[in-house]
Parts: structure tokens; sequence; C-alpha cells
């Protein structure tokens, strides 16, 4: 018998991501990978270039400064956080050490594309919850619960939707699940999210021993190059996290730009508001146009088109790119007829307005 991979990885899909070229473009306006078009905190990037020149040695395993840094800024434990490259590593490898063969993974049908390949990875079943339009139902997650499943993963913000789940819904939620059930909650938007009735998973992480949060430095603080995300959750979850992780899970360039990103709130000021005002003027001009546009708690909107000729999603997207733009189209049925943009800077934003407007209005 030749060697092959376990049976789990045979039905599994590249996670595709945002494409960055365009041919004929040397610069294209790209809205396709809720990328900060700001950029990282200059105080980051001179942060990270000092320590590019110890890049000879091994970095620090000890991540106390920057566990601290986050604790004082988001009045955290350090002692509950976990690093890693990226929140994807992170997420991997929390599926991997709590689900695997023969138990499930329970996850929304149109959240984020990478939660069923991290059950596969682990070798166990992802099961897809209907949504109700691109919004979390927790009645139709809790009716997928049975006595296999194990964790429970939600986006929240969702990524491509925009949509998010209140803080008195994420807690019937958890409500309804058994305690060895880990609900695992994907905050990588949390910074964008602006509604009053939205809660940080921290919180719940704070009252219960089976939720875990996490988060990433690749958004608000526009550190997506730099592989920098976090988890927090119970003593125990980190312990075992830790334990099972890479032996150096932060590069030295990036545990140092992280301090500094997260010192710099003027910066995460600044991109937060430029974000705001896109979201909400873009969704007001797409509105216009007749278009339905998903509610963003996020640094993107996704966008709905209809079957007319010259205005479908397929038709939209190739004049924006014959124009230089690139949003983010998705190979997933539920999604034929959608668009998601990411805000951009305010002359790119401009000139995407301009083309939708030219190619939805005539
Ligand atoms: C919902 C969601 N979770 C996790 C990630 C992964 O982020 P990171 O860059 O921290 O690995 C992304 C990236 O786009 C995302 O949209």
């Amino acid at each position: 018998m030749p060697i092959s991979p376990k049976h789990t990885l045979a039905s599994i899909d590249y996670y595709m991501v945002g494409i960055s070229k365009l041919p004929g473009w040397d610069e294209p306006i790209k809205l396709s990978s809720n990328e900060s078009v700001l950029g990282m905190s200059p105080s980051a990037v001179q942060a990270a270039q000092e320590a590019i020149k110890g890049g000879h040695l091994y970095p620090e395993v000890d991540t106390e400064l920057l566990a601290e840094t986050l604790a004082e800024r988001y009045r955290l434990d350090p002692a509950r956080m976990a690093f890693g490259p990226g929140s994807d590593e992170v997420l991997q490898r929390v599926v991997n050490a709590f689900a695997g063969p023969g138990q499930e993974l329970i996850h929304s049908k149109n959240a984020y594309m990478q939660f069923p390949i991290y059950a596969r990875v682990a070798g166990a079943t992802p099961v897809a919850a209907e949504d109700r339009d691109f919004h979390y139902n927790v009645d139709l997650i809790l009716s997928k619960l049975n006595e296999k499943t194990r964790i429970v993963l939600l986006a929240n913000p969702d990524n491509p939707s925009g949509t998010y789940l209140s803080g008195s819904e994420m807690r019937r939620l958890h409500g309804g699940l058994p305690d060895n059930v880990l609900l695992v909650i994907d905050s990588a938007y949390e910074e964008f999210a602006s509604r009053d009735d939205y809660e940080s998973g921290t919180a719940l992480v704070h009252e219960f021993d089976n939720v875990m949060v996490t988060r990433s430095f690749s958004k608000v603080y526009g550190m997506a190059g730099l592989r920098l995300g976090w988890c927090y959750g119970p003593t125990w979850v980190i312990d075992i996290l830790t334990k099972i992780g890479p032996s150096f899970p932060v590069n030295s360039a990036s545990f140092a730009a992280g301090v500094a990103a997260i010192r710099d709130t003027d910066h995460v000021d600044r991109v937060l508001a430029h974000n705001r005002k896109w979201i909400n003027r873009l969704s007001q001009q797409f509105m216009q146009m007749g278009l339905k546009v998903y509610p963003s708690e996020t640094n993107f909107i996704l966008v709905e088109f209809p079957e007319e000729p010259g205005k479908t999603a397929a038709e939209v997207n190739a004049r924006l790119n014959e124009n230089g733009i690139i949003p983010r189209q998705f190979a997933v049925k539920d999604f034929d007829n959608k668009l998601r943009f990411t805000v951009g800077k305010d002359d790119g934003m401009e000139k995407t307005i301009a083309v939708m407007r030219d190619v939805i209005n005539g």
C-alpha cells in the first residue's frame, strides 16, 4: 500500500486567498484580503527593523512582555495567553488539540472558510449549521450538537459576511453547550466591532472554563505580513496549546513590532476612524445603487448583485478588474452573486465608487 495522508484530508480544498495582481497594472487597488491600508504603526516598523539586527539568534521564548502589554491594553490576564504566527496557526492548533477522529466541530455554513479545513486536518468531521441570510443562528447551531461534538467555532465578527453575534446571543449559545464542548470565538476583527450589544469573548473566558478566544495582529494593527496572532483562554487550555506549539512561537521582528503596535493607540484610532468613514460611505453609496449590502462590523463589506445582464457579480468583478480594482470573489455557491470589498485608501475608494456607479447605473 502506498503511503497516503489521513482519510479526512481527501476532500480538503485549497483555502483561496485573495488575488493581488492584475495584468497591466503595476499597483492595482487591492481590496481582496482585509489588510490595513494605513499600514503598520511607524514605531512598530522601527521596532521590527531594530529587532532584525538580532535575526541570527532564536527569538525570546518568553513572551511575557507581549502578554503584559496586551494585558494592560485590554485589561486581561497575561497568564491566559498563547501566541503563534497568525491567529490562523493558533486556531489550527486549538482544533488539533481538542478534536480528532470520530469527533465533530460545528461551524456556521458561510463563515470563515478555513474552519472546515482545520477540522479535517485534525482528523475530525466539520459540521456546518445553516445561517439566516449570512447571520449566525444560535438555534440552528445548537441543533447540530451531539455526543461527538467537541468544538463550536465561530468568527465574531464574521468573515466574509461582516456580520456579528450579539453578546446575549453568544451567551445563549454558550448556555446550550455541555461542559465537554469548547466554544472557540475567532475575534480577528474584534477591534472594528462598534455596536453596543457586541461583547468581547474575553469576558466569557473569565466566567467559564470552556470558552476561548483568538485574536489577530493582521487587521487593525496592519501586521498581516509579520504573522502574529494570540489567544486568550483558561490556563489549562493555554498550557496544552503552549506544549504542542512551535518551540519559538513568535519571530523576533513580530514580537517587537507587536509590543510597539499595541502601545501606539493613536495609530489604531486613525485606522478605526478611516475604517468607519469608509464602511459607512461605501455601504451608503452601494445601497443607493440599489445593491444589497450586509451590515459590517469589520474592515470590509459584502455586497450582493442582481442576476441582471451586465450587473452580475462576475461581470462587475471583470469591469472592476479592467479598471485596476480587485474585490474579493469566492468560488463557493452561496457567494456566486456576491463580492467583498475591503476598505482601501481614500483615492481607491473614490475610484471604486465611480466605477461601480458606471457599471450599475450605466
Ligand atoms: C475570520 C478570520 N479569522 C482568522 C484569520 C486569520 O488571521 P491571521 O492573519 O491572524 O492568521 C482571518 C484572516 O483573514 C479571518 O478573516
